[in-house]
């Protein structure tokens, strides 16, 4: 099987701190990654890198056998990578359809002028409301985003990214601050959704993570201190040092 998407020796500093350092990871296609690590790892940083949100240091990212280390954000999302922000990037004001029907506007935008205005607005709103079933929100399409519990406001985050129709979606610690039944249904919609793209999560969640993911990824101080299966991982001693240190 070859990677979707790799790293090659990839480090981002800032300053003195190496965020990523020397970091070589495949993304397999409709595999759930999980990035686990104490706070501070590099996690997020790695994310922002591979993503495009900043720029490498060093190294480079290849997706889909194209160097896109140089490419910016808008350019990556085009080719098929999306990711979530650890910071709401819902607009408040508007409803549940609305925000996951911007997303696909402003995605579909370009190829779109080619149809009728009708032809194009069936089938925004028809892709729209398959988004919206997919992350189970159907029922609250009419909904103002801000009303929404915060985790549906989450999976609304998730619904928007999916706009940009991405072959790997970035999930960064997707299930903050939800409840277990929340949790629950991201775990769950993670699952689906990894049946047809490559899925990259970073969670603090240790049973999710050792549940769902195909392949786990352990980074401390920016190093890849570990790959592989849930069992695998659970059985490192570095990790169990590094990370896990409280279980046994
Ligand atoms: N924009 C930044 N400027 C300077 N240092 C940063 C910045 N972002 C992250 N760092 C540092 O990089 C390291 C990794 O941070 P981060 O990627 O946020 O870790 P994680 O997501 O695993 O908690 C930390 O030491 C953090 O302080
Ligand atoms: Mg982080």
């Amino acid at each position: 099987m070859t990677a979707i998407l790799y790293t090659k020796e990839l480090c981002k500093q800032f300053g003195g701190v190496w965020a990523v350092d020397h970091a070589n990871v495949e993304i397999m296609a409709k595999q759930v990654r999980s990035i686990i690590g104490p706070n501070g790892a590099g996690k997020t940083t790695l994310i922002n890198v591979i993503t495009g949100r900043l720029p490498a240091t060093s190294g480079s990212v290849i997706f889909k056998g194209e160097d896109i280390t140089r490419k910016p954000v808008d350019q990556r999302v085009k080719l098929g990578i999306s990711r979530t922000f650890q910071i709401n990037s819902i607009f408040p004001g508007l409803t549940v359809f609305e925000n996951v029907r911007i997303a696909k506007q402003a995605h579909l935008g370009g190829s779109l002028r080619i149809l009728s205005s009708k032809r194009s607005l069936k089938d925004v709103n028809d892709q729209t409301w398959r988004i919206l079933e997919r992350i189970q929100m159907a029922d609250k399409a009419d909904v103002i985003a801000k009303n929404l519990a915060h985790g549906d406001q989450r999976l609304l985050e998730v619904g928007i990214a999916l706009a940009g129709n991405p072959e790997v979606l970035f999930l960064d610690e997707p299930t903050a601050g939800m409840s277990p039944a929340e949790t629950e249904r991201v775990a769950v919609l993670i699952k689906g959704l990894a049946q047809d793209i490559a899925v990259v999560l970073v969670e603090h969640d240790v049973d999710m993570v050792m549940n769902i993911s195909d392949i786990i990824t352990v980074l401390h101080q920016g190093v890849v201190v570990a790959e592989g299966p849930p069992d695998s991982i659970r059985e490192n001693d570095t990790v169990k040092e590094a990370y896990l240190g409280k279980e046994d």
